[in-house]
Parts: C-alpha cells; sequence; structure tokens
C-alpha cells in the first residue's frame, strides 16, 4: 500500500495537479497538458492518445504520461491495443526511478493489466484510490474496467468511496458524479442514477457518459419515447466529434426498435455504426443493432457481411475478450459465414480464461445450435448461461439482445412456456411498448 505522504517527492517541490495530487512533471506546461489529456479522456472529445503523447513528447523524462497511455490502450479491451500498451509501459520503465509513489502504483496496475489479469489491476488502481480519492484516472480506469468485468457493485461503490473527498468546485468532479450514476443505473437504483446524472450533466452539459447514464435509466424504465427525445435534444453534447457517439447512437437506436421502428433503427445503423468499424467496442455495438433488427424480421444480411469483413480484417482478434468474441461470432452468423472456432482458452490470460469458460464458450456452443437451426438447443444453451451473462460484461441493456435470442429460438422450437415465461421479465417496466407486444403477438 502508498503510503500516505508521498515521501518520494515530499522533499524537493512537487508540482500537483488540480486536485493536489503531487506527480513527478518537470513542468507546470507538462502537467496543464495532461490535465487536458485526462479531460479528453473521461468527455470522449479530443483525441486523449495524441494528447498524452504530446505530453510525452514535451517532457520525455516524465514515466506517468506513458503510464496512463498503457492504461488507456487497455481500456479499448482488444489485444491490437495492448500491444500497444506493452510498449507504452516499456517506454515508462526506464523513467520510473524518478517517479512519484502513485506514478509508480500506476505503472504496476498498468503492468497487470497488460498481462491480462484486468481483476487484479482494479485492485492495484483502488490502492491508489485508498490514499488518492482524487486520483481521478485511477477512478477511470477502474470503473471501465469494472464495465468489461460486468462487476456492477463497483461501478456502484467506487465511485461511492471517493465522492466525498471530492468537492463541486474541483476540475473534472462532474465526471466523478457521471460515473457514480452509471453505476447505480447497472446495479438498479434508476431514480438515484437519473439525479445524480442530471447534476453532472447541470454542471457540464458536454459529458457524454453522463448523459449515456441517464439514457440507460430511461432504456430499463421503458421511456424509450422520452430516451428518443432526450438524446435528440442534446445531440451537440455527444453526436459531434465525439469519441463515444457510436454507443449512444447504439441505445438511439434501441429506443427505436422499442418503438418498433425499424427504419429508423436502420437509418441511425448506417449513418453512425456501419462504417464506424475500426474498434472492436464498434463492431460490438453495430452487431448488437443489427443483430436485433435481423430478430424483428428485417433482412440485414448484405450489412453483416460487410460488418462481419470488418471483424476479419483484424488478425489475431480471438481469444482476448469473450464479449468481443461472441459479437464477432454473431456477426459471422447474421452473415452466413462460418462460425469462428473455439480457441483454447488454456492460451488465454487469467481474464479471458474466466470469461470464456464462463459465458464465451457456452454463448458459442448456444449460437452453433442456432446457426444450424437447433432452436431448442440454442434456447437450453442460452438460459444456462444468460444468468450470469454478466461475468463477460457488458450493461444489462447490451446483453438484453441474450434474451432476445432466447425468446426468439424458444419461438421457432415452439416452446411458447419457456418464450412467455422469459417474456414476462419485460414486466412491469416495459408491458405497453411495441416491442413487447410483438413478441406476444409471435406467441400462440
Ligand atoms: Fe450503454
Amino acid at each position: 500500500m502508498t503510503p500516505l505522504i508521498d515521501v518520494a517527492r515530499a522533499a524537493g517541490s512537487p508540482l500537483s495537479d488540480p486536485r493536489g495530487l503531487s506527480t513527478s512533471s518537470p513542468s507546470r506546461d507538462a502537467v496543464e497538458q495532461l490535465e487536458r489529456a485526462l479531460e479528453s479522456m473521461l468527455s470522449y472529445f479530443g483525441d486523449p492518445i495524441a494528447l498524452l503523447e504530446q505530453v510525452t513528447a514535451q517532457a520525455p523524462s516524465w514515466a506517468y504520461p506513458r503510464v496512463l497511455l498503457a492504461s488507456l490502450f487497455m481500456s479499448f479491451a482488444e489485444r491490437g491495443m495492448a500491444g500497444q500498451a506493452a510498449d507504452a509501459l516499456a517506454g515508462a520503465q526506464g523513467l520510473l526511478a524518478g517517479a512519484t509513489v502513485r506514478e509508480r502504483a500506476h505503472a504496476a496496475a498498468a503492468q497487470v493489466a497488460v498481462e491480462g489479469d484486468w481483476e487484479a489491476a482494479c485492485r492495484l488502481w483502488e490502492g491508489i484510490l485508498i490514499e488518492h480519492p482524487r486520483d481521478v484516472a485511477a477512478l477511470l480506469f477502474a470503473h471501465l474496467f469494472d464495465f468489461y468485468r460486468g462487476d456492477a457493485l463497483n461501478l456502484r461503490r467506487r465511485p461511492q468511496r471517493v465522492l466525498p473527498a471530492w468537492r463541486p468546485d474541483m476540475p473534472l468532479y462532474s465526471y466523478v458524479l457521471g460515473m457514480q450514476a452509471f453505476g447505480l443505473e447497472e446495479s438498479g437504483q434508476y431514480p438515484e442514477a437519473e439525479d445524480l446524472g442530471r447534476q453532472a450533466l447541470a454542471i457540464n452539459q458536454r459529458d457524454p457518459w453522463s448523459v449515456h447514464a441517464v439514457t440507460h435509466v430511461m432504456e430499463m424504465q421503458g421511456r424509450h419515447a422520452e430516451g428518443e427525445r432526450w438524446l435528440a435534444g442534446r445531440q451537440a453534447d455527444w453526436a459531434v466529434d465525439n469519441g463515444f457517439s457510436y454507443h449512444n447512437w447504439f441505445h438511439a437506436a434501441l429506443f427505436e426498435m422499442e418503438n418498433l421502428d425499424t427504419a429508423a433503427a436502420l437509418a441511425i445503423f448506417d449513418a453512425h455504426l456501419a462504417t464506424s468499424t475500426d474498434m472492436a467496442l464498434q463492431r460490438v455495438d453495430g452487431t448488437a443493432v443489427l443483430w436485433r433488427l435481423k430478430l424483428l424480421g428485417i433482412d440485414v444480411t448484405e450489412r453483416f457481411q460487410k460488418l462481419h469483413a470488418a471483424w476479419q480484417a483484424v488478425p489475431d482478434a480471438d481469444g482476448f475478450y469473450a464479449f468481443n468474441d461472441v459479437h464477432a461470432a454473431l456477426a459471422a452468423l447474421g452473415a452466413g459465414a462460418p462460425m469462428p472456432a473455439v480457441r483454447d482458452a488454456a492460451q488465454a490470460t487469467p481474464t479471458e480464461r474466466h470469461m470464456a469458460n464462463r459465458v464465451g464458450h457456452p454463448l458459442l456452443r448456444a449460437l452453433a445450435h442456432y446457426g444450424a437451426g437447433q432452436h431448442a438447443d440454442a434456447a437450453r444453451e442460452l438460459m444456462r448461461v444468460r444468468d450470469h451473462a454478466h461475468e463477460f460484461g457488458g450493461s444489462h441493456a447490451q446483453r438484453d439482445l441474450l434474451t432476445w435470442l432466447v425468446l426468439d429460438a424458444a419461438t421457432q422450437a415452439g416452446e411458447h412456456a419457456l418464450a412467455r415465461h422469459v417474456l414476462n421479465e419485460r414486466y412491469p417496466a416495459k408491458q405497453d411498448t411495441p416491442l413487447t407486444a410483438h413478441w406476444l403477438q409471435r406467441l400462440p
């Protein structure tokens, strides 16, 4: 555990960040540049990678920006970025002797993340937060990996544990509220989540993560018409030149599909998701929208073929994060292409091994049954894994696709009691939506 007072720097004249954390930065300029990079990471406006690289160029002896770059690359949850993370961290190693204890703790967390133990990395970021609750980078990385690990408890509690150390006038405070809002939402505390999300936006309306937290509340509460207006009315704050816009467009498409407006959802896909395929996170959301459209009877085969090609264009991507692998397999299935082979989880990192064994591989087996027209088997396999599928990450709204697949597979298999049983979960929040009516109409 890091000491309360950073002895290594206390003897000198440390340059503190705007929240009072000492750094080993060689200059005030570099601290200010790093602050811009942090805000970019939190807001998704600008290019945080380029900004961190600029700090590194300006202050080449400062290890910390290189360490943050490593964790940032890891936070994209794909193997290609993990290689860049390892490179950034290697560049920091020889500079760590001059780093503060806190900065070295960040390097240790980044190292463990690069090695593939995301749970251990979260413990190390938490160790930083115990001593430095205003370390917003440690909070952000832990929050993102709580999301990837499906750890709703810590999505909620981690921001909760640090918030008493913050004051509303501190720079970047509203982003902490946004993280707390999302954690509350994933924990089912919808009124509290919406309240905090709106508080965050009252301080800083250009905060797509807080917009997203309130969007999730509306999704979970069946407020699809209001959600559509919510996103449409704030597009300037999340949709323009923003690195997270693809995901809020995914939510906009969900609202349209809850209203059975498949034309509007398709238009969103075509305008905002079809060509945003560089990142696995983007391909995941595009795949998920297309599958929902397919299950609503829309022929999206050609779009799936393009998306499948985008998944295929990234070499050696599978076997890193099961959530991505399942979506890549869904794209293949939608395109009518062969399902990807299941990689031996023994070769994977600790995190991947757990997720693949518990969730990824059972889901791939279910999808293979589905693709072969064995709908009863697919429904049975999906039901086995659905209730602990949070272990491979994603949000409740994203994993709801598994429920759509169960409903469709069970209906096609003639297992109407099962379909009705699962459909009951949409009560009471979504009892009266057109989408619920659609699923009911498919049952005798
Ligand atoms: Fe979301």
